[in-house]
């Protein structure tokens, strides 16, 4: 008898087909949302769950799940919408997808950082509501990336990925991590403060944890020099909105690049005052051949946990 595995999305076709050649699978068919109680009830009878960041997978959700749920797998490489030590209290194993999202990650990390530089926002304004009257030399003057600074926060794979194209386009780059990271070549700083002082750019690229939260606040926005831009393609809540907006309203920061947000989809309607924010809806992994490659990565986590061998990607 094969494994009974709820999926709590729609997932791209051949990794719904694949699923369904390893497991007895449990479709959300019209792929709605799924609330903390509606979770619990799908879960009964179930071995497994594939989730993804949609599911706020709580600690007392996680209490509440039937004993036949042995393995979380992840369908993304960030895990802070699942409670890990609520997990490992009850045996539970969770999994994530490393390294397939990388480069369509850090891809979106420098369009945010082309687009807010470049008034890309505006631009397509101007285009759209046909107010475009000649071209100026003196109009829509944006900011090089060329020859500038770029702090990133958090070198890990992401991190590192944009390292590769900024120095592409001819950033120079600092970074701060819990500790120097062997083989990049950027300049270390060794406080956040530190970093952000130098940051003409800041790009986010940290997991959200305890200590990550709230990070980038009004304390640690004021160190960045007049006229940085900040983007963000990590989570929403390493930012406080307050802080942010204000620090854009008074023109402190020259522009803003925001992939991801506090609470998600009903994101501060403050931002879409701001000429010059250049705002995606969450599409850092959204090509279709990372989203099959995440895919299979989950499915592969649990094969190996249900063929009794310890998941690649176990993070609890
Ligand atoms: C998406 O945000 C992910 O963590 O994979």
């Amino acid at each position: 008898m094969s494994a009974k595995i709820l999926i709590t999305r729609r997932l791209p076709p051949d990794v719904e087909r694949r699923a369904e050649t390893l497991f007895t699978i449990k479709r959300n068919k019209d792929d709605a949302l799924i609330d903390h109680a509606r979770l619990v009830e799908l879960a009964k009878g179930q071995d497994g769950i594939l989730a993804t960041v949609t599911d706020r997978i709580d600690a007392a959700t996680i209490e509440r799940l039937p004993a036949t749920i042995k393995i979380i797998a992840n369908f993304a490489v960030g895990t802070d919408h699942v409670d890990l030590e609520a997990a490992a209290r009850r045996n539970i194993v969770v999994t994530n997808t490393p390294d397939v999202l990388t480069d369509a990650t850090a891809d979106i990390a420098l369009l945010l950082l082309l687009g807010a530089a470049r008034g890309a926002a505006q631009g397509m304004t101007v285009i759209r509501e046909d107010t475009w009257t000649n071209w100026a030399p003196t109009g829509m003057l944006g900011v090089s990336l060329t020859g500038k600074r770029l702090g990133i926060l958090g070198m890990g794979r992401i991190g590192q990925a944009v390292a590769k194209r900024a120095k592409a386009v001819g950033m120079k780059i600092h970074y701060h991590n819990r500790r120097p990271v062997e083989g990049v070549d950027a300049t270390f700083h060794a406080t956040l403060d530190e970093l952000l002082e130098k940051s003409e750019f800041l790009s986010i690229n940290c997991a959200s944890t305890t200590e990550t939260r709230g990070l980038i606040n009004a304390r640690t926005l004021a160190l960045l020099p007049k006229g940085a831009i900040v983007v963000n393609t990590a989570r929403g809540d390493i930012i406080i909105d307050d802080a942010l907006i204000e620090a854009v309203k008074s023109g402190h920061l020259a522009a803003i690049g925001l992939d991801v947000f506090n609470n998600e989809p009903n994101i501060d309607p403050r931002y879409r005052d701001l000429p010059n924010a250049f705002l995606l809806p969450h599409l850092g992994s959204a090509t279709l051949e990372t989203r099959n490659a995440m895919g299979f990565r989950a499915l592969a986590n649990l094969e190996a946990f249900f063929a009794g061998k310890s998941p690649h990607d176990r993070v609890a």
